[in-house]
């Protein structure tokens, strides 16, 4: 396969137009260095305050990557990146950019670090072309490799659309979190002095005055969803009105509402995420579950027995047969009327309706790796049931309005456990928490939190 690799006049002239702080002998060096490694530089695809991104492709794993120079001036800044590159090794999710590779070329003081390529590129650039039910998907995937982040007692500090980047598989479009430069480890669940700020329209209040706390990734990820959904963050008025907590949404976004409820000035007020991901997987289920059964075949009866009087003879008695027909159909199975529904978001239903609305036992598969098989009332999850999430975590127990509500066991994908008692989609009541490496909490829980 032949590589079309990036040539020094292309490097230049990104260099002179973006007047980036860089020689062109310093990336033509990067270059030849990847190349024992069967690397080879293609494109350049942006650059942020302390390193310049380029697509490349990897070429004895046989796949496309991004690959990260780091050009701090001084060797602080360099290690501030290999800090990066460490913390980035630990997360494991689908909603956090994979870091593949990091590589030293000590002659030329380049540091290297090499990610999964994402092809849609970053929220930035991306986030106009949303429809409303993506920007809420969106929300979802953000939400959980936020949470994945600080599964890892990672705090991000950065986030905001730049620093978002897209991709897609089968199709479907995945965000994930990218740019750990400014990460930090937590250390005793202390608040952290902040010595480099972060972006200032999608920071939290405390962090503007120095501090950064776990909730301050909140707060940034509830302004990210205000601004993919379309609010101005750039207007002063607006932005101290969010900060301050006073801000009203007039267009009466639901999800705009919900992410406001991370931007509480107070960090301790803002809602816990757990709780703001299974809000934002009930938004999108209902989506999904109040959606007109288009394609059913349950319709086009309908449509047929409505214009019943207007056919001829002949055809009144084809129907009295096909009508028959449906009676012994609709006697044989009573109330349960079997549907397959597929809808044109990806979605599909198979299982019981009732009034057209899913009522009884039914499975819905989401198309997103979301699948629900269980009791239905109403169009929503109620009964019992299983619910496997987005990131392949497994729910079996009692649901109440799409929620976790009654007893329950939950099954994360790291091997961790919880048994227990569930309120509005969280731990609440009585229960066992089993942690991956043994560690077992057992007791009183309120919200997802021991007490
Ligand atoms: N894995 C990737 N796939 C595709 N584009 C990327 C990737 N990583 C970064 N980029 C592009 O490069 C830009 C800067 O990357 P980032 O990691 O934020 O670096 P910086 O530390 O310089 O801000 C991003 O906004 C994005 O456009
Ligand atoms: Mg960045």
């Amino acid at each position: 396969m032949h590589i079309q690799e990036i040539s020094p006049e292309q490097i230049n002239e990104y260099i002179i137009t973006k007047k980036i702080d860089i020689s062109l002998e310093r990336i033509t060096k990067g270059q030849e260095y990847l190349k024992q490694f069967d690397i080879y530089i293609q494109k350049i695809l942006g650059n942020g305050q302390f390193g310049i991104v380029f697509q490349g492709y990897d070429q004895q794993n046989k796949r496309s990557i991004a690959i990260k120079l780091i050009f701090g001036q001084n060797e602080s800044f360099v290690q501030e990146y290999i800090n990066e590159a460490q913390l980035a090794r630990q997360i494991n999710s689908k909603f956090v950019v994979k870091m593949y590779d990091q590589f030293y070329d000590q002659e030329n003081k380049n540091y290297f670090i090499v990610y999964e390529y994402c092809e849609e590129g970053n929220l930035q650039n991306y986030y106009k072309k949303l429809n409303q039910q993506q920007i809420i998907e969106i929300s979802i995937h953000l939400t959980q490799g936020i949470l994945d982040i600080h599964a890892k007692q990672i705090i991000h500090s950065d986030i905001k659309p730049e620093n978002i980047l897209l991709t897609k598989v089968n199709g479907q479009l995945i965000a994930k979190i990218g740019d750990l430069g400014l990460s930090k480890k937590l250390q005793n669940n202390l608040t952290h002095i902040s010595t480099y700020q972060g972006t200032y329209s999608f920071m939290a209040y405390e962090q503007t005055d120095g501090k950064l706390c776990i909730e301050s990734d909140y707060f940034a990820l509830g302004s990210v969803i205000c601004f993919i959904s379309g609010i101005n963050l750039q207007d002063f008025m607006t932005m101290s009105l969010l900060k301050t907590g006073y801000y009203q949404d007039d267009q009466r976004n639901p999800l705009v509402s919900l992410a406001l409820e991370l931007m509480k000035k107070e960090p301790h007020d803002r809602m816990k995420l757990n709780i703001f991901l299974s809000k934002l997987l009930n938004m999108r289920i209902d989506q999904d579950l109040q959606q007109n059964n288009q394609n059913s075949k349950g319709n086009q009866f309908k449509y047929i027995k409505k214009n019943i009087f207007k056919f001829s003879i002949i055809v009144l008695l084809t129907l009295i047969i096909i009508k028959v027909g449906i009676e012994i159909q609709k006697n044989s199975n009573n109330n349960e009327n079997y549907e397959i529904i597929f809808y044109n978001n990806g979605s599909s239903y198979k299982g019981q309706l009732k009034n057209n609305q899913k009522h009884g036992k039914g499975k819905i598969d989401f198309g997103n790796g979301i699948i629900y098989e269980g009791d239905f009332k109403k169009d929503t999850f109620y009964g019992y049931g299983q619910l496997i999430q987005i990131n392949g975590d497994q729910y079996k127990g009692d649901f109440k309005d799409n929620f976790f509500d009654g007893k329950g066991f939950i099954k994360y994908t790291n091997g961790s456990s919880y048994e227990g008692e569930f309120k509005n989609g969280a731990y609440n009541g009585y229960g066992e928490f089993k942690q991956n490496n043994g560690n077992i909490k057992k007791g009183k829980w309120k919200d997802g939190e021991m007490i």
